[in-house]
């Protein structure tokens, strides 16, 4: 029997409510007796059908659709046996292009001029009568600021932080709820707390504060539809009522929250809002995002009293808030809540790492039991000291808050240290899906650092499914691209003008976020449309690339692309240089791999968009590139200057070498990494690649003795002194788990929850387990482990466009035995380790040979 697995629209299976005039089906079939399918019919309920043969996606190309309309999706199927299956999905219209009847409202009388903190809270209320039966009504919201609605004393909908981080110049989403079950006939309360989120409040480890605007404004319509025919809409206007006197004392994304729970909505005093003039015009869509939502929620495992204040351990360092609920309180008692994510030698929070961030909550009791979960804020930390309760009157939880992406991917093998390494690298992806890929969750950044992404993207994608999320930042990255072709090293750039002085200035493999990110998504998902929709922007990036490389040199330097350091970062936080100006030092090296890379994997780019004289033309490019990084930086495969890991494993990742210098360049760098004891010693360029390097070249033996190396810096240096998320510094803890001092010029800069070294990871699937995508989408996909070190068994599976691929394989009795299940529609090279090659269709298949 056939079926459809799964049918998506927008990356939704449900509660997609979309402004795009041309959104994204996409669906794949299974079927319990093998058959494939024949042919399939794709209709809407506007009367717009397609057929389709194998296809498992579509992007819509028909009528326009009509604004806030339900509309009914089908796909009917039927397999070559003639069996038959359908599904049905809906999802709904926003506003299109119709006007709000909503207008900008604010808090008129407010003058927020402070600098670095955050402005206070607005609150909003309305009360609002239903004479009639209601039968249909939603409320559609956004803000500048972020956004809490209460109806009827119950917050709506469950997501955080909404209206979400965009590049709100730009890009503004606005939600839609629906809330026929909370509103009532008669009187219904309508409070809504806004607070300054990262449009109007501090933001940036600068702390800039009202970059978008001064001060918070509301957008909001409910939308009602009675039983009787009627609608009504009630919209933000002057009959809003305004305070700044609410509960929320205070909120900031970096420092935390202030509420106080005695303060009656009831009793407070308003006036009335007034009109905002938006300076902004930013294209107003309906929210395009993943939802920040509570993905579980983790109990604690250690309460200790230190120095008066209650110690509490979650064992696993998370990104997200606390949840009090408090059995018993005097109106007035004061709790004080601080996060960490490790602790000093005396057991006390280290808050040092947090640098200006203060991660604080203060909550003031009214009398008895109450529930208390933060609301603008969200913090990175596996402790927390709790003061003013003690912990038999309060039940703590954490709420691991992050974008609600589905996580698609599974990893574990019968190594357990690396299974607790893929465990921290998915930790740490959950950790910085915040709205946007973020650095880390802790301290005063939490930025969409652009080069962080951009090589963590491949890992992501095996893992999660990451399209939608995706898709959503590199709205914001298309818009933000300066006219001269760059990038700004983190988007939204939100007021960090860096680099402030040559703001034109492309930087080496942050930038490159802008093919790097686009390309992850068509290899996993077979996307050819985003492809297509960058492929300007890429050329752009390129060209930017290429103008400041050429800009200071002559001859072979025109391809040396060697600006001043100081504009890039280099091999970043590489630990073999315990220096940030030695990491940019190398920038030269990386800048010119970062060219090379760019230029070669745009020429590939243009092959498959069929533009053959931009192919040729990129080719050309980087092999100039080639050719002046071998013959500036080395000579017979060694590096003149300076040895170090990245400056041979670009090249090698990048091909640059040929020939015996390839050979050389190997043995190079393996001498390089004997030397430093199978430690790592690249920086965030060359960590995703140097594994690769070896293990394709016939060093497999020292790319196993690197990852499995628990010595710092090292990957499973971690596991063994207990991280459960993925650092920035690869030997950032010491063994008693306090904070490694840092002494290399960047400050307090050691986060323990940043995704980047764990791009590794596409090392455990593709390597260990052996996946390899050959086609993009999976459509035709390669098994070929690379066996080593201890590893005898591994279970993965990823999700693919097509299905499901289960992969397990393990050595017993003297033999290799494989397991796999190819999806519908794809094909399967595997290669054994004995070199015999088989071509599996769709199926299950069990296949073995002798090791
Ligand atoms: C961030 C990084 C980022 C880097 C750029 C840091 O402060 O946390 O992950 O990519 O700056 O140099």
């Amino acid at each position: 029997m056939i079926s459809i697995a799964r049918f998506t629209v927008e990356g939704l299976k449900e509660n997609c409510v979309t402004d795009n005039p041309h959104p994204m089906f996409a669906f794949y079939y299974e079927s319990e007796d093998q058959s494939i399918i024949d042919h399939a019919i794709f209709t809407l309920s506007n009367g717009y059908k397609k057929e389709l043969k194998d296809e498992v996606s579509l992007i819509y190309d028909g009528p326009k659709f009509d604004a806030y309309t339900r509309y009914e999706a089908t796909l009917a199927a039927v397999d070559n046996k003639g069996n038959e299956t359908s599904k049905t999905i809906y999802f709904e219209t926003g506003k299109l292009s119709s006007s709000w009847e909503g207008k900008w409202i604010t808090d008129g009388s407010y003058e927020f001029t402070d600098k670095g903190i955050s402005p206070r809270i607005m609150t909003f209320r309305k009360k609002v009568m239903m004479e009639k039966e209601i039968k249909e009504a939603k409320i559609y919201a956004t803000a500048i600021g972020v956004y809490r609605i209460d109806l009827n004393g119950a917050k709506v909908g469950n997501a955080f932080l909404k209206p979400g981080f965009t590049s709100y110049a730009n890009n503004l989403m606005y939600q839609v709820y629906d809330v026929k079950e909370q509103l009532k006939n008669g009187q219904n309360d309508l409070v809504v707390n806004v607070g300054g989120g990262w449009a109007v409040g501090a933001f940036v480890f600068t702390r800039v504060n009202r970059v978008y605007a001064a001060r918070q404004a509301l957008l909001l319509e409910l939308r009602v539809k009675y039983t009787d025919g009627s609608e009504e809409v009630i919209p933000s206007d002057t009959s809003f009522d305004v305070s700044l006197e609410g509960p929320y004392v205070a909120g900031d994304l970096y420092d935390g929250e202030c509420f106080d729970a005695r303060v009656d909505y009831d009793k407070i005093s308003y006036h009335k809002a007034s009109l905002e003039t938006m300076k902004l015009q930013p294209k107003i869509m309906a929210d395009y995002s993943s939802d920040i939502v509570v993905n579980r929620e983790m109990p604690h495992y250690e309460v200790k009293e230190i120095n008066g204040k209650w110690r509490y351990d979650f064992k696993q360092n998370l990104a997200g808030v606390v949840h009090l609920h408090i059995k018993k309180a005097k109106a007035g008692q004061k709790i004080i809540v601080h996060h960490a994510e490790v602790l000093l030698k005396d057991g006390e929070l280290n808050l040092d790492l947090l640098r200006t961030a203060k991660c604080t909550l203060e909550y003031i009791c009214k009398d008895g039991e109450q529930d208390y979960t933060p609301e603008f804020t969200y913090m990175g930390f596996r402790y927390i000291t709790i003061e003013g309760i003690a912990p038999e009157h309060v039940d703590v939880v954490a709420y691991h808050l992050t974008s609600d992406i589905e996580e698609t991917g599974a990893f574990k093998c019968s190594n357990e240290m690396l299974n607790q390494l893929d465990s921290n690298i998915r930790w740490s992806s959950r950790n910085n899906f915040e709205d946007i890929p973020t650095d880390c969750p802790q301290r005063d950044e939490r930025m969409g650092w652009t080069g962080d992404i951009s090589i963590f993207a491949p890992t992501a994608s095996y893992n999660f499914q990451m399209d939608r999320f995706l898709r959503k930042w590199l709205v914001d990255v298309k818009s933000e691209q300066l006219k001269s072709g760059s990038l700004p090293n983190t988007v939204p750039i939100h007021g960090y003008g860096f680099p402030a002085t040559m703001p034109k200035m492309a930087i080496d493999f942050w930038g490159d976020a802008i093919l790097t990110v686009p390309y992850a998504l068509y290899e996993a998902y077979g996307d050819l449309d985003i492809l297509k929709s960058f492929y300007p922007n890429m050329k752009k990036y390129v060209k930017a690339e290429k103008f400041w490389a050429n800009i200071w040199g002559v001859g072979k330097y025109r391809y040396i692309w060697h600006t001043p350091a100081l504009f890039h970062f280099g091999d970043w936080v590489s630990p073999d240089v315990d220096q940030m100006s030695a990491w940019q030092k190398r920038s030269k090296y990386t800048a010119t791999a970062s060219l090379r890379r760019c230029s070669q994997l745009l020429a590939h780019i243009a092959s498959i968009l069929g533009e053959k004289e931009d192919q040729a033309y990129y080719e050309k490019l980087s092999e100039k590139v080639k050719d002046a990084y071998v013959s500036v930086f080395t000579s017979d495969g060694k590096l003149k200057k300076e040895e170090f890991q990245t400056g041979y494993v670009l090249p090698l990742a990048f091909d640059m070498f040929e020939g015996q210098d390839k050979e050389n360049a190997l043995k190079n760098l393996v001498a390089l990494i004997e030397k430093n004891d199978y430690c790592i010693g690249t920086g965030f360029p060359g960590t995703p690649y140097i594994l690769f390097v070896l293990a394709d070249n016939g060093y497999e033996d020292v790319a196993y003795k690197m990852l499995l190396n628990t010595k710092a810096p090292s990957w499973l240096y971690n596991v063994s002194v207990g991280g459960t998320t993925i650092w920035e510094k690869f030997d950032g803890m010491l063994a008693d788990g306090t904070c490694r001092p840092s002494k290399d010029g960047t400050g307090n800069m050691v986060s323990f929850d940043h995704y980047a070294s764990g791009s590794v990871g596409e090392f455990l699937y593709t390597r260990i387990a052996g996946l390899r995508i050959v086609e993009p989408g999976y459509k035709k996909f390669a098994i070929k482990p690379v066996l080593g070190g201890d590893i005898t068994s591994v279970e993965t599976s990823t999700l693919t466009p097509y299905g499901r691929i289960n992969l397990s394989w393990k050595k017993e009795e003297g033999q290799f035995k494989l397991h796999v299940d190819v999806p519908m529609s794809t094909t399967c090279q595997v290669t054994l380790p004995n070199g015999e090659e088989q071509v599996l269709t769709y199926g299950c298949h069990d296949i073995a040979c002798a090791l």
